[in-house]
């Protein structure tokens, strides 16, 4: 059974892009069983930007995980653009996963002794895009997160954020609506940690990309619109940034320079 495109089903601008029901995850069994997640229920629209927060073993990288559709949940539903993915196959899921889906890793997961462009080209590569056309897309990706001058650079030529930003342009290459990202700045300074922010925050307004980011760190939920606190496997809190960010942490936004995730 392949996915069926959304549109064909007549959904409309409003209806939500993510939709999960009373999901459960059970890692393990009988007394070592692990309940990472103890039935969460939410909905994420198009074109929102949502930042996931919690103690660390709250679930937040589980959640993400079968958000991504990286894993499966051990009950409850998982509507994506419409469609119930949390039955499906693997390969069903990889599928979904490479046309719908862009991930971004805290340890940046590009490959070492190969270029910025090839690291951009490969989930086309996969997709059965040709050549010249991944090349030329690539180049653009590249251009869009400031990096038009880096296509011929290493991963151990670029800086943390550099890296990062490699991996976004990876991210989007075959078009994914949805990015979705765990701890993207857990590895780099604050200076480059508002480079990214900058950069999804440009992704989600301009070209309407959907953002869903877990972090620790309230300088990085600020770029969001809308909080949501993780707990022992539940959501405890799910507000506006504003209500959830102090002022002065959100003044820091506003004060950033804008132009610097659009030229760098
Ligand atoms: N593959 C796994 N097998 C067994 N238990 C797991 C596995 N992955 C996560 N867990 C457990 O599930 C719970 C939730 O883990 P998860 O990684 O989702 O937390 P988190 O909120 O992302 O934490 P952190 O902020 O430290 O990244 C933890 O108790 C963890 O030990
Ligand atoms: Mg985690």
């Amino acid at each position: 059974m392949k996915a069926e495109p959304a549109m064909a089903r007549g959904r409309g601008a409003a209806d939500p892009l993510i939709e999960v029901g009373d999901l459960t995850k059970v890692y393990g069994e009988g007394a070592t069983a692990v309940h990472a997640l103890r039935g969460v229920s939410l909905s994420i629209g198009p074109g929102e930007f949502v930042a996931i927060m919690g103690p660390s073993g709250s679930g937040k990288s589980t959640f993400m995980h079968l958000l991504g559709c990286l894993d499966r949940p051990s009950s409850g539903s998982y509507r994506l653009a419409g469609v119930e993915v949390s039955r499906l196959s693997r390969d069903q899921l990889a599928d979904i996963r490479s046309r719908q889906i862009g991930f971004v890793f805290q340890s940046f997961n590009l490959l070492p002794r190969t270029a910025a462009l090839e690291n951009v080209e490969l989930p086309m590569l996969y997709a059965g895009v040709d050549r010249g056309e991944r090349m030329r897309r690539a180049r653009a990706l590249l251009e869009n997160v400031g990096l038009g001058d880096r296509v011929d650079h290493r991963p151990s030529e670029l800086s943390g954020g550099q890296q990062q930003r490699v991996a976004i342009a990876r991210a989007l290459a075959n078009g994914a609506p949805l990015l979705m990202a765990d701890e993207p700045t857990g590895n780099l300074d604050s200076a480059s940690s508002i480079e990214i922010m900058t950069l999804f925050r440009r992704l989600n307004r301009e070209r309407g990309i959907t953002v869903v980011v877990v972090t620790h760190d309230m300088n990085v939920a600020a770029w969001s619109g809308r909080v949501v606190i993780f707990k022992d496997g539940l959501v405890t809190d799910d507000r506006p940034v504003a209500e959830v960010v102090p002022a002065s942490v959100m003044a820091g936004v506003a004060a950033a320079p804008a132009a610097r995730g659009d030229r760098a």
